[in-house]
């Protein structure tokens, strides 16, 4: 699951993940991280996520990560936003009115670049990433998040025996595994989307669950 793996998904246009309309379940649950309006957002792995428009809206600055640029480029087209480029270290940092997407890996990211993130929205970055990556990332956002804070998170779970990632199985307790020595984490939703998502039935999946997760402050 290297830059080479992602950049081809975006090439070919295999981009199942991304969704036209916006997140339902950032908006059913954005509201109960009490994430005041006018601090700063930080969204990894963003891809061309309508999310981020979404949490600009609600009066947050958006800051996200997302390694191909193809992907960058069509967020920024696609949605009619004049943003300007400049080369920031490993990244190239596009910038818009409310919204700045550093290009470039993740885990290249320092405290510095997101110094000032109150919350974060985090969905289908664990499941994008096979398992010890899944460690690594979560131990490099926790390095570099400055202090404790809201973190909604959305992830899948599935029998993984039965498909190959990504999309990556996520369980419960791998969640726990990640942060619970961190946040306080509570499961706040669980659906089963199986039969909305034909795709994923053809590759014979008996089980999948869309899981939301809230974590905050110990
Ligand atoms: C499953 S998609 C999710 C995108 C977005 N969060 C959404 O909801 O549509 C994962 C995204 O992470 C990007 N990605 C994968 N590894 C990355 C890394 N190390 N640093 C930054 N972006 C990465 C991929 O190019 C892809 O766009």
């Amino acid at each position: 699951m290297n830059r080479e793996f992602w950049q081809a998904r975006w090439d070919e246009g295999r981009i199942g993940f991304h969704q036209d309309e916006v997140n339902p379940y950032l908006q059913r649950y954005w509201q109960a991280l009490n994430v005041s309006r006018g601090t700063t957002v930080f969204v990894p792995l963003c891809g061309k996520s309508r999310d981020m428009l979404w949490l600009r809206d609600q009066g947050h600055p958006v800051v996200g990560v997302e390694v191909v640029p193809r992907a960058v480029e069509a967020f920024f087209a696609e949605n009619h936003l004049a943003a300007t480029q400049q080369r920031r270290g490993p990244f190239t940092l596009w910038q818009s009115e409310g919204i700045k997407i550093f290009q470039g890996d993740f885990f290249d990211l320092a405290a510095n670049d997101v110094a000032g993130i109150t919350a974060v929205y985090d969905r289908a970055s664990l499941i994008a990433l096979p398992p010890p990556m899944r460690q690594r990332y979560a131990a490099h956002l926790r390095a570099i998040l400055p202090g404790k804070m809201n973190v909604l998170l959305v992830t899948m779970d599935y029998p993984q025996a039965e498909m190959d990632g990504p999309p990556f199985a996520v369980t419960e307790q791998e969640v726990a595994a990640l942060y619970q020595d961190y946040f306080k984490i509570e499961q706040v939703c669980s659906e089963d989307i199986l039969a909305a998502n034909p795709r994923f039935q053809e590759q014979g999946l008996s089980r999948l669950l869309e899981k939301v997760y809230t974590l905050g402050p110990c």
